[in-house]
Protein backbone atom coordinates (compact mmCIF):
# COMPACT_ATOMS: atom_id res chain seq x y z
CA UNK A 1 0.00 0.00 0.00
CA UNK A 2 1.49 3.24 -0.70
CA UNK A 3 2.44 5.66 1.61
CA UNK A 4 -0.71 8.64 3.29
CA UNK A 5 0.03 11.97 1.33
CA UNK A 6 -1.10 14.69 4.12
CA UNK A 7 -3.30 17.21 3.36
CA UNK A 8 -3.60 20.42 4.12
CA UNK A 9 -6.18 22.09 6.46
CA UNK A 10 -6.84 25.44 6.73
CA UNK A 11 -9.06 28.24 8.52
CA UNK A 12 -12.79 27.16 9.33
CA UNK A 13 -14.38 30.22 7.06
CA UNK A 14 -12.78 33.23 5.22
CA UNK A 15 -13.76 36.87 4.87
CA UNK A 16 -13.18 39.99 3.11
CA UNK A 17 -10.69 42.17 5.31
CA UNK A 18 -10.25 45.50 3.47
CA UNK A 19 -11.17 46.68 -0.36
CA UNK A 20 -9.82 49.56 -2.03
CA UNK A 21 -9.94 51.08 -5.45
CA UNK A 22 -7.86 53.08 -7.61
CA UNK A 23 -9.85 56.20 -9.62
CA UNK A 24 -8.06 56.92 -12.82
CA UNK A 25 -7.61 60.75 -13.28
CA UNK A 26 -8.92 60.86 -16.90
CA UNK A 27 -12.61 62.18 -16.87
CA UNK A 28 -13.98 61.50 -20.21
CA UNK A 29 -18.18 62.79 -19.79
CA UNK A 30 -20.84 62.12 -22.58
CA UNK A 31 -20.32 65.58 -24.55
CA UNK A 32 -16.53 64.75 -25.46
CA UNK A 33 -17.58 60.65 -26.10
CA UNK A 34 -20.03 62.32 -28.84
CA UNK A 35 -17.05 64.34 -30.22
CA UNK A 36 -16.24 60.67 -31.77
CA UNK A 37 -19.53 58.80 -31.71
CA UNK A 38 -23.23 59.90 -33.73
CA UNK A 39 -24.80 59.74 -29.94
CA UNK A 40 -26.33 62.34 -26.88
CA UNK A 41 -25.52 62.80 -23.49
CA UNK A 42 -29.70 62.29 -23.39
CA UNK A 43 -29.22 59.06 -25.31
CA UNK A 44 -26.18 57.52 -23.02
CA UNK A 45 -27.63 58.34 -19.55
CA UNK A 46 -31.30 57.00 -20.53
CA UNK A 47 -30.22 53.71 -22.26
CA UNK A 48 -26.85 53.15 -19.72
CA UNK A 49 -27.16 55.49 -16.88
CA UNK A 50 -23.61 56.85 -17.54
CA UNK A 51 -23.04 60.32 -17.16
CA UNK A 52 -19.30 60.43 -17.31
CA UNK A 53 -16.14 57.68 -17.22
CA UNK A 54 -12.77 57.37 -16.14
CA UNK A 55 -9.76 56.44 -18.49
CA UNK A 56 -6.15 56.66 -17.41
CA UNK A 57 -4.53 59.76 -17.81
CA UNK A 58 -0.71 60.51 -17.56
CA UNK A 59 1.14 58.28 -15.69
CA UNK A 60 -1.47 55.56 -15.06
CA UNK A 61 -1.57 52.23 -16.47
CA UNK A 62 -3.38 48.64 -15.69
CA UNK A 63 0.16 48.20 -13.17
CA UNK A 64 0.12 51.42 -11.52
CA UNK A 65 -3.73 51.34 -11.02
CA UNK A 66 -3.19 47.55 -9.62
CA UNK A 67 -0.18 48.12 -7.43
CA UNK A 68 -1.74 51.49 -6.00
CA UNK A 69 -5.40 49.46 -5.09
CA UNK A 70 -3.39 46.53 -3.91
CA UNK A 71 -1.01 48.71 -1.81
CA UNK A 72 -4.00 50.64 0.05
CA UNK A 73 -5.96 47.01 0.27
CA UNK A 74 -3.39 45.53 2.01
CA UNK A 75 -2.57 48.61 4.95
CA UNK A 76 -6.43 48.64 4.88
CA UNK A 77 -6.37 44.90 6.13
CA UNK A 78 -3.51 45.59 8.68
CA UNK A 79 -1.20 42.64 7.47
CA UNK A 80 2.21 43.38 5.71
CA UNK A 81 2.33 42.11 2.45
CA UNK A 82 5.03 39.70 3.04
CA UNK A 83 2.06 37.29 4.30
CA UNK A 84 0.43 37.34 1.43
CA UNK A 85 0.20 33.48 0.44
CA UNK A 86 -1.36 34.10 -3.10
CA UNK A 87 -1.77 37.40 -5.18
CA UNK A 88 -4.63 37.13 -8.09
CA UNK A 89 -5.45 39.36 -10.77
CA UNK A 90 -7.96 39.45 -12.95
CA UNK A 91 -7.93 41.71 -16.48
CA UNK A 92 -8.57 41.02 -19.76
CA UNK A 93 -6.31 44.16 -20.87
CA UNK A 94 -2.45 44.33 -19.54
CA UNK A 95 -0.05 43.91 -22.02
CA UNK A 96 2.05 41.30 -21.23
CA UNK A 97 0.89 37.73 -22.36
CA UNK A 98 3.65 36.47 -20.01
CA UNK A 99 4.93 37.20 -17.25
CA UNK A 100 1.39 37.89 -15.29
CA UNK A 101 0.83 40.87 -13.62
CA UNK A 102 -0.06 38.97 -10.28
CA UNK A 103 4.03 38.15 -10.43
CA UNK A 104 5.18 41.15 -11.05
CA UNK A 105 2.92 43.08 -8.20
CA UNK A 106 3.52 40.42 -5.83
CA UNK A 107 7.32 41.47 -6.02
CA UNK A 108 5.79 44.96 -5.96
CA UNK A 109 4.20 45.25 -3.09
CA UNK A 110 6.24 42.55 -1.34
CA UNK A 111 5.84 39.02 -1.04
CA UNK A 112 7.31 35.44 -2.57
CA UNK A 113 3.38 33.83 -2.10
CA UNK A 114 1.95 32.28 -5.31
CA UNK A 115 0.64 34.69 -8.19
CA UNK A 116 -1.14 34.44 -11.30
CA UNK A 117 -3.67 36.45 -13.61
CA UNK A 118 -7.28 34.70 -14.61
CA UNK A 119 -9.51 35.97 -17.70
CA UNK A 120 -12.56 35.68 -16.70
CA UNK A 121 -13.29 39.36 -17.88
CA UNK A 122 -16.55 41.47 -15.79
CA UNK A 123 -17.03 37.99 -13.57
CA UNK A 124 -13.66 38.21 -13.15
CA UNK A 125 -13.12 39.62 -9.95
CA UNK A 126 -15.90 37.51 -8.40
CA UNK A 127 -14.12 34.77 -10.12
CA UNK A 128 -11.21 35.79 -7.89
CA UNK A 129 -12.93 35.66 -4.56
CA UNK A 130 -14.45 31.84 -5.00
CA UNK A 131 -10.75 30.72 -5.49
CA UNK A 132 -9.32 33.45 -2.13
CA UNK A 133 -11.91 31.90 -0.18
CA UNK A 134 -11.55 27.93 -1.53
CA UNK A 135 -7.35 28.91 -0.82
CA UNK A 136 -7.64 30.25 2.73
CA UNK A 137 -10.21 27.42 3.85
CA UNK A 138 -7.95 24.69 2.26
CA UNK A 139 -5.06 25.99 4.10
CA UNK A 140 -3.27 26.76 0.63
CA UNK A 141 -2.58 30.47 1.81
CA UNK A 142 -3.33 32.48 4.94
CA UNK A 143 -4.17 36.06 3.25
CA UNK A 144 -5.21 36.65 -0.55
CA UNK A 145 -5.05 39.77 -2.49
CA UNK A 146 -7.66 39.70 -4.83
CA UNK A 147 -7.15 42.46 -7.71
CA UNK A 148 -9.72 43.28 -10.73
CA UNK A 149 -8.07 45.80 -13.28
CA UNK A 150 -8.64 47.02 -16.73
CA UNK A 151 -7.75 50.14 -19.02
CA UNK A 152 -10.33 49.36 -21.46
CA UNK A 153 -9.81 52.49 -22.99
CA UNK A 154 -6.51 50.46 -24.79
CA UNK A 155 -9.04 48.51 -26.44
CA UNK A 156 -11.77 50.34 -27.39
CA UNK A 157 -12.75 51.30 -31.00
CA UNK A 158 -13.64 55.29 -29.75
CA UNK A 159 -15.63 55.26 -33.15
CA UNK A 160 -17.72 52.39 -31.85
CA UNK A 161 -21.05 53.52 -31.43
CA UNK A 162 -21.77 50.35 -29.68
CA UNK A 163 -18.83 50.29 -26.96
CA UNK A 164 -17.64 53.32 -26.65
CA UNK A 165 -19.81 54.87 -24.38
CA UNK A 166 -19.53 52.16 -22.05
CA UNK A 167 -16.05 51.38 -21.15
CA UNK A 168 -13.76 52.40 -18.71
CA UNK A 169 -10.67 51.79 -16.70
CA UNK A 170 -9.71 51.65 -13.22
CA UNK A 171 -8.90 48.74 -10.58
CA UNK A 172 -10.34 47.50 -7.47
CA UNK A 173 -8.68 45.20 -4.72
CA UNK A 174 -9.52 42.90 -1.67
CA UNK A 175 -8.06 40.85 0.83
CA UNK A 176 -9.33 37.47 1.77
CA UNK A 177 -8.05 36.32 5.25
CA UNK A 178 -9.36 33.53 8.05
CA UNK A 179 -12.20 34.01 10.32
CA UNK A 180 -14.24 32.07 12.54
CA UNK A 181 -17.44 32.99 11.26
CA UNK A 182 -18.37 32.81 7.57
CA UNK A 183 -17.65 35.92 5.59
CA UNK A 184 -18.32 34.60 1.99
CA UNK A 185 -21.02 32.58 0.86
CA UNK A 186 -20.77 29.74 -1.43
CA UNK A 187 -20.07 30.99 -5.63
CA UNK A 188 -22.33 30.22 -7.84
CA UNK A 189 -20.66 30.69 -11.58
CA UNK A 190 -20.56 29.31 -14.65
CA UNK A 191 -20.08 29.86 -18.32
CA UNK A 192 -21.60 29.82 -21.92
CA UNK A 193 -18.97 29.89 -24.43
CA UNK A 194 -21.48 29.22 -27.16
CA UNK A 195 -21.99 32.89 -27.16
CA UNK A 196 -17.90 33.45 -26.56
CA UNK A 197 -18.64 36.13 -29.91
CA UNK A 198 -20.79 37.80 -27.91
CA UNK A 199 -18.19 40.06 -26.40
CA UNK A 200 -14.74 39.32 -28.13
CA UNK A 201 -11.56 41.08 -29.35
CA UNK A 202 -11.86 42.13 -32.92
CA UNK A 203 -8.37 40.86 -34.44
CA UNK A 204 -6.56 37.70 -32.56
CA UNK A 205 -3.19 38.88 -31.43
CA UNK A 206 -1.55 37.07 -34.48
CA UNK A 207 -3.53 39.05 -36.68
CA UNK A 208 -2.66 41.81 -35.39
CA UNK A 209 0.80 41.44 -34.52
CA UNK A 210 1.99 40.75 -38.24
CA UNK A 211 -0.61 43.41 -39.79
CA UNK A 212 -1.67 46.82 -38.68
CA UNK A 213 -5.00 45.98 -37.29
CA UNK A 214 -5.16 47.29 -33.62
CA UNK A 215 -7.00 44.89 -31.81
CA UNK A 216 -10.54 46.35 -30.06
CA UNK A 217 -13.48 44.78 -28.31
CA UNK A 218 -17.00 44.68 -29.32
CA UNK A 219 -19.58 43.27 -28.18
CA UNK A 220 -23.22 42.33 -29.33
CA UNK A 221 -25.06 44.62 -27.18
CA UNK A 222 -28.56 43.51 -27.46
CA UNK A 223 -27.50 39.72 -26.82
CA UNK A 224 -25.47 40.60 -24.02
CA UNK A 225 -28.49 42.67 -22.21
CA UNK A 226 -30.51 39.92 -22.91
CA UNK A 227 -28.57 37.15 -21.52
CA UNK A 228 -27.51 39.43 -18.35
CA UNK A 229 -31.14 40.75 -17.60
CA UNK A 230 -33.26 37.08 -17.81
CA UNK A 231 -29.91 34.14 -17.13
CA UNK A 232 -27.89 36.43 -14.55
CA UNK A 233 -30.83 38.03 -12.84
CA UNK A 234 -31.94 34.24 -12.06
CA UNK A 235 -27.78 33.60 -11.21
CA UNK A 236 -28.32 36.28 -8.55
CA UNK A 237 -31.11 34.83 -6.71
CA UNK A 238 -29.68 31.33 -7.07
CA UNK A 239 -26.78 33.07 -5.32
CA UNK A 240 -29.10 34.35 -2.53
CA UNK A 241 -30.96 30.94 -1.97
CA UNK A 242 -26.76 29.14 -1.77
CA UNK A 243 -26.38 31.56 0.72
CA UNK A 244 -29.46 30.56 2.65
CA UNK A 245 -30.40 33.94 2.53
CA UNK A 246 -33.98 35.38 1.88
CA UNK A 247 -34.19 39.34 -0.57
CA UNK A 248 -35.03 40.87 3.17
CA UNK A 249 -31.32 39.84 4.73
CA UNK A 250 -29.45 42.15 2.27
CA UNK A 251 -28.04 45.42 2.79
CA UNK A 252 -26.46 46.03 -0.49
CA UNK A 253 -26.60 44.85 -3.78
CA UNK A 254 -23.46 45.06 -5.97
CA UNK A 255 -23.54 44.36 -9.25
CA UNK A 256 -21.41 44.49 -12.08
CA UNK A 257 -21.72 48.05 -13.49
CA UNK A 258 -22.63 47.12 -16.71
CA UNK A 259 -26.14 48.88 -17.19
CA UNK A 260 -28.35 50.52 -14.64
CA UNK A 261 -31.04 49.17 -17.24
CA UNK A 262 -29.96 45.30 -16.58
CA UNK A 263 -29.32 46.15 -13.04
CA UNK A 264 -33.34 47.40 -13.01
CA UNK A 265 -34.21 44.10 -14.03
CA UNK A 266 -32.24 42.42 -11.56
CA UNK A 267 -34.02 44.33 -9.27
CA UNK A 268 -37.22 43.65 -10.28
CA UNK A 269 -36.24 39.59 -10.63
CA UNK A 270 -34.75 39.49 -7.03
CA UNK A 271 -37.74 41.73 -5.39
CA UNK A 272 -34.97 43.60 -3.27
CA UNK A 273 -36.89 45.80 -0.51
CA UNK A 274 -36.78 49.00 -0.46
CA UNK A 275 -33.60 48.96 2.25
CA UNK A 276 -31.45 47.62 -0.12
CA UNK A 277 -28.57 50.13 -1.24
CA UNK A 278 -28.07 49.32 -4.92
CA UNK A 279 -24.45 50.40 -6.38
CA UNK A 280 -24.82 52.69 -9.30
CA UNK A 281 -21.09 53.64 -9.85
CA UNK A 282 -21.58 53.03 -13.75
CA UNK A 283 -22.87 56.78 -13.66
CA UNK A 284 -19.08 58.69 -12.69
CA UNK A 285 -17.18 55.55 -13.38
CA UNK A 286 -18.22 53.66 -16.43
CA UNK A 287 -18.30 49.88 -17.38
CA UNK A 288 -14.46 48.70 -16.20
CA UNK A 289 -14.78 45.07 -16.16
CA UNK A 290 -12.89 43.44 -13.76
CA UNK A 291 -12.91 46.22 -11.59
CA UNK A 292 -16.14 47.60 -11.29
CA UNK A 293 -17.68 45.30 -8.42
CA UNK A 294 -14.81 46.13 -5.62
CA UNK A 295 -14.49 49.83 -7.44
CA UNK A 296 -18.38 50.12 -6.61
CA UNK A 297 -17.84 48.56 -2.88
CA UNK A 298 -15.29 50.66 -1.75
CA UNK A 299 -17.27 53.74 -3.34
CA UNK A 300 -20.58 52.56 -0.77
CA UNK A 301 -18.49 52.04 2.02
CA UNK A 302 -16.56 55.20 1.48
CA UNK A 303 -19.78 57.57 1.14
CA UNK A 304 -21.26 56.00 4.13
CA UNK A 305 -23.92 54.51 2.18
CA UNK A 306 -22.63 50.67 3.11
CA UNK A 307 -21.35 50.03 6.17
CA UNK A 308 -19.05 47.53 7.44
CA UNK A 309 -20.27 44.08 8.70
CA UNK A 310 -23.34 44.92 6.25
CA UNK A 311 -24.60 41.78 3.84
CA UNK A 312 -23.89 42.58 -0.08
CA UNK A 313 -25.07 40.58 -2.96
CA UNK A 314 -21.95 40.74 -5.49
CA UNK A 315 -22.67 39.78 -9.04
CA UNK A 316 -20.12 40.01 -12.20
CA UNK A 317 -20.94 38.95 -15.91
CA UNK A 318 -19.12 39.37 -18.85
CA UNK A 319 -17.34 38.00 -21.87
CA UNK A 320 -16.98 34.45 -22.54
CA UNK A 321 -19.68 34.66 -21.51
CA UNK A 322 -18.61 33.73 -17.90
CA UNK A 323 -20.94 34.72 -14.74
CA UNK A 324 -19.83 34.46 -11.04
CA UNK A 325 -21.47 35.76 -7.74
CA UNK A 326 -21.35 35.37 -3.78
CA UNK A 327 -22.74 36.85 -0.89
CA UNK A 328 -20.07 38.38 1.37
CA UNK A 329 -20.21 40.31 4.80
CA UNK A 330 -18.50 43.55 3.81
CA UNK A 331 -15.23 44.45 5.34
N1 LIG B 1 -26.08 56.57 -29.54
C1 LIG B 1 -27.32 56.85 -30.01
N2 LIG B 1 -28.12 55.90 -30.53
C2 LIG B 1 -27.62 54.65 -30.60
C3 LIG B 1 -26.34 54.31 -30.13
C4 LIG B 1 -25.56 55.34 -29.60
N3 LIG B 1 -24.33 55.12 -29.11
N4 LIG B 1 -26.15 53.00 -30.31
C5 LIG B 1 -27.28 52.52 -30.86
N5 LIG B 1 -28.16 53.51 -31.04
C6 LIG B 1 -29.52 53.43 -31.59
C7 LIG B 1 -29.64 52.30 -32.55
O1 LIG B 1 -29.30 52.70 -33.85
C8 LIG B 1 -31.10 51.96 -32.43
O2 LIG B 1 -31.86 52.89 -33.21
P1 LIG B 1 -33.18 52.41 -33.97
O3 LIG B 1 -34.14 51.99 -32.89
O4 LIG B 1 -33.59 53.65 -34.70
O5 LIG B 1 -32.75 51.28 -34.85
C9 LIG B 1 -31.43 52.24 -30.97
O6 LIG B 1 -30.41 53.14 -30.52
C10 LIG B 1 -31.43 51.01 -30.09
O7 LIG B 1 -30.23 50.24 -30.37
P2 LIG B 1 -29.84 49.01 -29.52
O8 LIG B 1 -28.58 48.42 -30.04
O9 LIG B 1 -31.04 48.12 -29.36
O10 LIG B 1 -29.50 49.72 -28.14
P3 LIG B 1 -29.71 49.15 -26.69
O11 LIG B 1 -30.90 49.74 -26.06
O12 LIG B 1 -29.55 47.65 -26.68
O13 LIG B 1 -28.45 49.77 -25.94
C11 LIG B 1 -26.33 49.00 -25.19
C12 LIG B 1 -27.15 49.44 -26.38
C13 LIG B 1 -26.27 50.15 -24.20
C14 LIG B 1 -24.92 48.65 -25.65
C15 LIG B 1 -27.00 47.79 -24.51
O14 LIG B 1 -27.30 46.82 -25.48
C16 LIG B 1 -26.18 47.16 -23.44
O15 LIG B 1 -25.90 47.76 -22.41
N6 LIG B 1 -25.83 45.88 -23.60
C17 LIG B 1 -25.15 45.12 -22.57
C18 LIG B 1 -23.74 45.54 -22.42
C19 LIG B 1 -23.13 44.78 -21.27
O16 LIG B 1 -23.78 44.42 -20.32
N7 LIG B 1 -21.91 44.48 -21.34
C20 LIG B 1 -21.37 43.74 -20.21
C21 LIG B 1 -20.27 42.97 -20.55
S1 LIG B 1 -19.05 43.81 -21.49
C22 LIG B 1 -18.05 44.49 -20.40
O17 LIG B 1 -18.48 44.73 -19.32
C23 LIG B 1 -16.65 44.82 -20.75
Amino acid sequence: MSAPIAASSGAPFAKLLSVASFVPSRVVDNAEMCTWIDSSDEWIQQRTGIVERRWVGEGESVETMALDAGRRAVEKAGIEASELGAVIVSTVTYYHQTPSLAARLAHRLGTLGAAFDISAACAGFCYGLAQAEALVRSGAARYVLVIGVEELSRFTNIHDRGTAFLFADGAGAAVVGPSETNGIGPVVWGSDGSQADAINQTVEWSKALAGSETPYIQMDGRAVFKWASGFIADAAKDVLAKAGLAPEDLDVFIPHQANNRITDAMLRALKLPEHVVVARTIKQFGNNSAASVPMAMDALLTSGEAKSGQTALLIGFGAGLVYAGQVVTLP
